[in-house]
């Protein structure tokens, strides 16, 4: 099938060079001249593992082309996916201009038959928008639309597309629901469930799927902080409530809150369609504000144990700028919130990522080795899980530092191992390192003898 991809960022691109990959001839359009002009020469704007492999063999094999020519790729297309931003408004509402722009400019060269896909994660009712944006472009042309959200990962993408868990297909006619059927057809046969259903539904599954997964994270962040507060150990908690089916032990991962280019703005977008049509999501306003202020709150937990230890002015390594592991994507990260929090505390703080650069964290200096960036710092503090810093040499990290504060935001490190190297730890959902070592008697229990033991007092 001959495919149009409007955007080639994470989703265009990936979508595009997996559907070549899959046997289709695929163009991917872009309005960044330059993103075109390097990507025909198989240099890949972002980092997504796997990616440039794929792009270089649909390139080679002619399967796959860029161009920054919508009118030409458009008129040759049977499908025409629109995988344009969809950014947040101010008001938390979704901004549809890009889409709406996208829908204008493919319009005039639609031909006959064509079918228009919306890949981009929008609100319910898009499908419709889009299609009385053609309509009024195209009055008398044969044209249909569908909705086709998507659910891969950054950092997974490419496994995440080629094995989804499942695909969802909005259509309003059987023809449309069919030919999208043709274009999945090689994961189909692989067994990836395939849901066919309506654009408004289509729509709603990606912004509940966002939604609730988001609510998993905010669930287990709230569970940690409590197990802080008890002396329980949150990753235990999540794997024995993570191993009931009904439940399921992914996204219960406790950190120092979501962060992306897509939760935060999803449960944004939700909660405003909710409060525009009388249908308050409550639970995803609440999660939305609590996981910001669970940002805020560890960044003044630094502050403040800095302040007894190093007084006013100490200094901090921020080790991870990514909103994740295994991406190049800062958008929304937690570093974005806490290390300027650091900064007006009058701290001063080194930052090293493997992957992402983000220009709007002013005043740190940046360094490409973790061990550097802690030269003289009095803390360091995790953000991001990257295998790399999991397998820090942890004493041959406090020997460059001159404190010994390690925040371990994402749980990466065993304590026993923290505490042998002589830092203290300060981690997610446990209690400080001195209240786990508070010695402790055992005692016989009526019922569980053998293992109860408490804290002595
Ligand atoms: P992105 O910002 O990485 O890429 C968007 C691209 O579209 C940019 O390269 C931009 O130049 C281009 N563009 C904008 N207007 C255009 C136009 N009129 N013509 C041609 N190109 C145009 O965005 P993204 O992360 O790929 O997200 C795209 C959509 O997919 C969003 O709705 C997002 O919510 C959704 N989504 C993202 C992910 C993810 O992991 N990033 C996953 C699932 C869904
Ligand atoms: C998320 C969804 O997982 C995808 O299914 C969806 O397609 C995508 O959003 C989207 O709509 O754009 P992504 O943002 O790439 O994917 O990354 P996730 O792995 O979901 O992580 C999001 C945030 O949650 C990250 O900050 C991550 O560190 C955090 N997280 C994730 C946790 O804190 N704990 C977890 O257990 C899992």
């Amino acid at each position: 099938m001959q495919i149009v991809m409007i955007g080639a960022g994470y989703v265009g691109l990936t979508t595009g060079a997996c559907l070549a990959q899959m046997g289709h001839s695929v163009v991917c359009v872009d309005i960044d001249a330059k993103r075109v002009a390097d990507l025909r020469k198989a240099i890949v704007p972002i980092f997504e593992p796997g990616l440039d492999e794929l792009i270089e063999s649909g390139l080679a094999n002619g399967r796959l082309d860029f161009t920054a020519d919508v009118r030409a790729a458009t008129a040759e297309a049977d499908m025409v996916f629109l995988a344009v931003g969809t950014p947040s408004a101010p008001n938390g509402e979704i901004n549809l201009s890009y889409i709406e722009a996208a829908a204008r400019q493919v319009a005039p060269a639609l031909k006959p038959g064509a079918t228009v896909v919306i890949k981009s994660t929008v609100v319910a009712g898009t499908a419709q928008k889009v299609r009385e944006i053609i309509a009024e472009e195209r009055e008398a042309l044969d044209f249909s639309v569908a909705s086709n959200p998507e659910f891969l990962r950054e950092g997974s993408a490419i496994g995440d597309f080629m094995e989804p868990d499942r695909i969802v297909v909005g259509t309003d006619d059987q023809r449309t629901a069919r030919r999208m059927k043709e274009v999945y057809a090689p994961l189909i046969a692989k067994g990836a469930p395939f849901i066919s259903t309506s654009t408004v539904n289509a729509e709603l599954i990606k912004y509940a799927a966002n939604a609730f997964l988001a609510l998993k994270i905010g669930f287990i962040n709230d569970v940690a902080d409590l197990c802080e507060k008890v002396e329980g150990d949150v990753s235990a908690v999540s794997r024995g409530i993570g191993l009931d089916r009904r439940i399921g032990g992914a996204f219960l991962e406790a950190g120092p809150g979501f962060g992306g280019s897509c939760f935060p703005k999803d449960t944004r977008a939700f909660a405003a369609i909710g409060r525009k049509n009388g249908a308050p999501q409550t639970l995803i306003e609440t999660l939305i504000e609590r996981n910001e202020m669970r940002k805020r709150r560890l960044a003044k937990k630094i502050v403040e144990q800095l302040r007894h230890t190093a007084g006013r002015g100490g200094r901090v390594a921020v080790l991870g700028v990514a909103f994740k592991a295994n991406t190049d994507d800062a958008r929304e990260a937690a570093a974005l919130t806490i290390v300027p929090l650091l900064r007006e505390a009058g701290l001063t703080v080194s930052v090293h990522d493997p992957r992402a650069k983000d220009p709007s964290l002013r005043g740190v200096a940046w360094s490409d080795c973790p061990y550097r960036a802690c030269k003289g710092a009095d803390a360091v503090v995790v953000l991001t899980e990257w295998e790399e810093y999991r397998k820090l040499d942890l004493a041959r990290l406090i020997k460059e530092m001159k404190g010994n504060l390690l925040f371990d935001y994402r749980n990466l490190f065993d304590r026993e191992k923290v505490l042998a190297s002589g830092f203290r730890h300060v981690a997610i959902g446990r209690a400080p390192a001195e209240a786990q070592r508070k010695p402790v008697k055992r005692i016989a229990h009526p019922r569980w003898s053998d293992s109860a033991a408490v804290a002595m007092p």
